[in-house]
C-alpha cells in the first residue's frame, strides 16, 4: 500500500515536472541576432528586411546589429547573450575571425550560422561545424563573365582591343572566387588574359572601388573600351564612375555586378543607360528570410540547418529588371 502510494506520488511529481519544463520552454521568447558587416549596404538592408518578415511570421524577436569590426562583433555576441537570445546569423567583418566566433558562441550558449561570407579557421579552411548559407562565388562569377562576353559580342567589340577591369578584394574568399569565375568564363570565350587588369580595393564599398579603378584606368590608358567586374554591385559601380570620369560612358563600358539590390536598381532607374550594364541578381530574401527560419527551427525544434546551402543568381539588365524585381519580392 505504502509503496503504491509512493509510486503514485512519484508519477504525479514527474508529470508536474514534465509539465513545468514544457511550459517554461514554450514561454521562453525566441530571440535571434542578425549580425552584418556592412549595415549601410543595400544588400544587407534587404537581408534584414526579409529576416524581419520571418520574425513577424514566426513570432520571434530579431536583434539587428551592424558589426563593422572584430571588436564590435565580439561585443554584439556578448550583448545577445545578455539579452537571452538563443542564436544568431552572421556575416562577419573578417572571415578569419571564424574560430573566435565559434568559441564565443559556445561559451555564451548561442547557436550560430553564417550567411554570405563563410567563416574560416586559422588555416583558412571553412569551418564545417558552422552551418552556412551563401552563393557559389565561382558559379555566380562565371555568370558575370559569360554576360560580359555575350554583350561584347553583341556589340561587335574585338576582345584584343578591350581591357577587363577586375576590382579585386582577394582577402575575402567569396570575392576571389567570384572574380576568378568571371576571369575563367572570359578566357573560355576567347578573351586574352593579358588584357585583364587588377584593381585591388581596400574596402568593399563604392568609394574604394572608385579609387582602385581610377589608378588602374590611368595606368592602362591604351584601352578605349572596358568591361568591369568585382565582388558586388558597389565594386562595379565604382569602376563605372571612375570610367565616366575619363569620358568612358555606356557605349564603351560594360560593367556587370553581383547583387541586384538598390545600388543596381538606382542605376537602371536613370533615364539614360550607364556603363553599369547589368548585375547577377542574387536573393537577399533567401539569405535573410530563410536563414532566420533555419535558425528558428534549430532553436525551437533542435533541427540544425544543412551544413551548406547555396543559392542561385540570374543576369539582370535594364531589359528584364522590372519582372525580376517583382519575382524577388
Ligand atoms: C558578400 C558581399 C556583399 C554581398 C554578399 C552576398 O558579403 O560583401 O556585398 O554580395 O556577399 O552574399
Amino acid at each position: 500500500m505504502k509503496i503504491k502510494l509512493l509510486a503514485a506520488a512519484l508519477t504525479a511529481t514527474l508529470a508536474a515536472a514534465a509539465f513545468t519544463t514544457h511550459t517554461a520552454q514554450a514561454a521562453d521568447p525566441v530571440k535571434i541576432g542578425f549580425l552584418v558587416k556592412q549595415a549601410e549596404e543595400p544588400w544587407f538592408q534587404d537581408e534584414w528586411r526579409f529576416a524581419e518578415q520571418a520574425a513577424k511570421e514566426k513570432g520571434f524577436t530579431l536583434v539587428k546589429i551592424g558589426v563593422p569590426n572584430g571588436e564590435k562583433m565580439m561585443a554584439a555576441i556578448d550583448n545577445l547573450a545578455a539579452q537571452k537570445a538563443q542564436g544568431f546569423v552572421i556575416c562577419a567583418p573578417d572571415v578569419k575571425l571564424g574560430a573566435a566566433v565559434e568559441r564565443q558562441a559556445k561559451r555564451q550558449n548561442l547557436k550560430v550560422m553564417s550567411v554570405d561570407d563563410r567563416l574560416v579557421d586559422g588555416a583558412g579552411k571553412p569551418i564545417a561545424s558552422i552551418p552556412h548559407m551563401g552563393i557559389s562565388g565561382y558559379e555566380i562569377g562565371r555568370q558575370v563573365g559569360l554576360g560580359l562576353a555575350e554583350e561584347m559580342k553583341a556589340r561587335g567589340w574585338k576582345p584584343e582591343e578591350v581591357g577587363a577591369l577586375r576590382i579585386a578584394y582577394d582577402q575575402l574568399p567569396t570575392a576571389k572566387e567570384r572574380t576568378q569565375g568571371a576571369v575563367d568564363a572570359l578566357k573560355e570565350s576567347g578573351f586574352p588574359l593579358a588584357n585583364i587588369v587588377d584593381a585591388p580595393q581596400s574596402r568593399t564599398d563604392t568609394e574604394s572601388a572608385f579609387n582602385a579603378a581610377n589608378i588602374a584606368l590611368t595606368k592602362q590608358a591604351r584601352f578605349k573600351r572596358w568591361v568591369a567586374f568585382g565582388l558586388n554591385d558597389e565594386a562595379v559601380l565604382g569602376a563605372v564612375r571612375a570610367a565616366e570620369g575619363r569620358g568612358l560612358r555606356a557605349d564603351s563600358v560594360i560593367g556587370i555586378g553581383i547583387g541586384g539590390s538598390k545600388t543596381a536598381l538606382n542605376e537602371f532607374a536613370k533615364p539614360a543607360a550607364t556603363g553599369f550594364y547589368g548585375t547577377v541578381q542574387i536573393s537577399p530574401k533567401r539569405h535573410g528570410y530563410e536563414s532566420s527560419l533555419m535558425m528558428h527551427q534549430w532553436i525551437t525544434a533542435n533541427q540544425a540547418p544543412a551544413a551548406v546551402t547555396l543559392t542561385k543568381g540570374t543576369l539582370m539588365t535594364r531589359k528584364n529588371q522590372a519582372e525580376l524585381v517583382k519575382a524577388g519580392g
